[in-house]
């Protein structure tokens, strides 16, 4: 089989920017990004500046390939039809109702892609699941598309996506791996390798290593677990750092200076957030749980935990320090986005500090330099419902958020300022004229160890 035409259903963090580099380095393949939601396709083929999604160099490369040999399309019944490869690339969030509601994967999304390309399949199809999933989801893919469609052949491969928002581009011109997992039949070796030929047009083949089904989904989850359980690991010492009067900057680099541990991944911050880590964590704890390994379940879930608990601890030392009396103190709070270089807010730490200190009666007043109000509030709101709070209350804290512009950060004077993103802009604030009259809260260390502001774990 020749891999002519690509489609990939869902375009969005990964679907939209993986494809695009796939289009620019295979100008030989057509690859058609297909989406259940019309609004994104539509902003996928508007104006540049306001892609559905921002990554560095992602415009360009759109405005290279878009109408060429990369489209975006509503018609995923076509796309289906006449491509070899399809990718999946839907969201798997955390299931919200029925068993392991909270932890385990919801894989409707997934689910309902695969009766898609059963249904609209008329020629043999290599499947390709882009999206993060537990291990051996592959299994039930291939029961949905087998018992729908008896006449088409299709070939399962698992290809996680590795890259990060914010350095996306970049992750996938120069990916520190590729992993492909294919069943170890015959008809399995052979679809692997034309996946392998894809990305053999721009990353070297020692790079690209494939494995089977079912390793390469959970090296995924796995990936994503130590990543995460480093920020958390280097967060609890950020605690015993503001008992002990270490300093958490200074333990970062000593420890990460050893090339067994390297430096990455070590900087104390409020939390880490992101549509990835906490789900694709709790996910792992529910697959533990599943095969009966409670302790292992266990070790992991404390990532999480103790991620929700810095999140607690940076929100608890400003309520403490207005001893609990928050009413009518206005707060700004410095980036929305869940790390910098992104437009992404989910489960940003943010939005919990955020929520707290409504609570508490504070006006907030937010800055961000990709995020506007309506997303912040709306961000807020979906928070507040899914605690089941009425929706008159919901109002009434809302009214107390409002945007804050960069230009204003020096003019207004705020009780607190608290800085949960570390955008680059922040770092040329005047930290030292500000922390005269206000008290600065620093969450990602960005101001330099100034004595009147309280940095995280200094
Ligand atoms: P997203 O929410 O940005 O995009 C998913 C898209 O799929 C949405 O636009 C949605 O409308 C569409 N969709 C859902 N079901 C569909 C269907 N049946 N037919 C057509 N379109 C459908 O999600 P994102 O962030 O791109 O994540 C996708 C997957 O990749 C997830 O499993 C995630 O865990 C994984 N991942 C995400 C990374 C990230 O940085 N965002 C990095 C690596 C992996």
């Amino acid at each position: 089989m020749k891999i002519k035409n690509i489609c990939c259903i869902g375009a969005g963090y990964v679907g939209g920017p993986t494809m695009a580099v796939i289009a620019l380095k295979c100008p030989h393949i057509n690859v058609t990004v297909v989406d259940a939601n019309l609004e994104k396709i539509k902003a996928w083929n508007g104006p540049l500046n306001k892609l559905p999604v921002y990554e560095p160099g992602l415009a360009e490369i759109v405005g290279e390939v878009r109408n060429k040999n990369l489209n975006f399309s509503d018609n995923i019944k076509s796309s289906i039809e006449n491509a070899e490869m399809i990718f999946m690339a839907v969201n798997t969030p955390t299931k919200t109702t029925g068993e392991g509601a909270g932890m385990a994967s919801d894989l409707s999304y997934i689910e309902s892609c695969a009766e898609d390309i059963a249904k609209y399949s008329k020629s043999d199809k290599i499947v390709v699941e882009k999206s993060t999933l537990p291990v051996r989801t592959a299994e039930k893919i291939k029961e949905i598309l087998k018992s729908r469609n008896k006449d088409v052949h299709f070939e399962i491969l698992s290809n996680p996506e590795f890259l990060a928002e914010g350095t996306a581009i970049n992750d996938l011109f120069k990916s520190d791996r590729v992993l492909i997992g294919g069943d170890q039949t015959s008809t399995g070796k052979k679809a692997v390798q034309e996946l392998v030929k894809i990305y053999t047009n721009w990353i070297p083949r020692d790079k690209i290593y494939t494995t089977n089904v079912w390793s390469s989904e959970l090296s995924k989850l796995a990936s994503n677990a130590m990543l995460a359980q480093r920020i958390s690991s280097i967060n609890t010492l950020s605690a015993l750092c503001e008992k002990t009067g270490a300093n958490v900057v200074e333990i970062s680099k000593a420890v990460g200076m050893d090339h067994r541990i390297g430096p990455n991944f070590l900087n104390a911050s409020v939390g880490f957030g992101g549509s990835c880590f906490q789900k694709d964590i709790l996910n792992l704890v529910y697959l533990c749980r599943h095969y009966g390994l409670e302790e292992v379940a266990e070790f992991w879930h404390q990532v999480v935990k103790i991620n929700d608990y810095q999140k607690e601890r940076f929100s608890q030392k400003i309520i403490d320090t207005f001893k609990g009396n928050l009413i009518n103190k206005k707060i700004a709070i410095l980036g929305w986005a869940f790390k910098p270089n992104t437009k992404d807010s989910r489960e940003t730490p943010s939005k919990y500090v955020a929520v707290k200190l409504l609570e508490e009666g504070a006006i907030i007043e937010v800055n961000d330099p990709m995020i506007n109000l309506e997303q912040i509030k709306s961000d807020l709101r979906s928070y507040f419902q899914s605690k089941s709070i009425e929706r008159v209350k919901i109002d009434s804290l809302l009214k107390n958020v409002t945007f804050l512009s960069f230009e204003k950060i020096h003019t207004r004077i705020f009780s607190s300022i608290a800085i949960i993103t570390a955008w680059p802009d922040y770092e040329s604030i005047d930290w030292k004229s500000l922390s005269l009259k206000t008290k600065i809260f620093d969450g990602c260390n960005v101001t330099n160890e100034n004595k009147n502001i309280y940095s995280i774990g200094v």
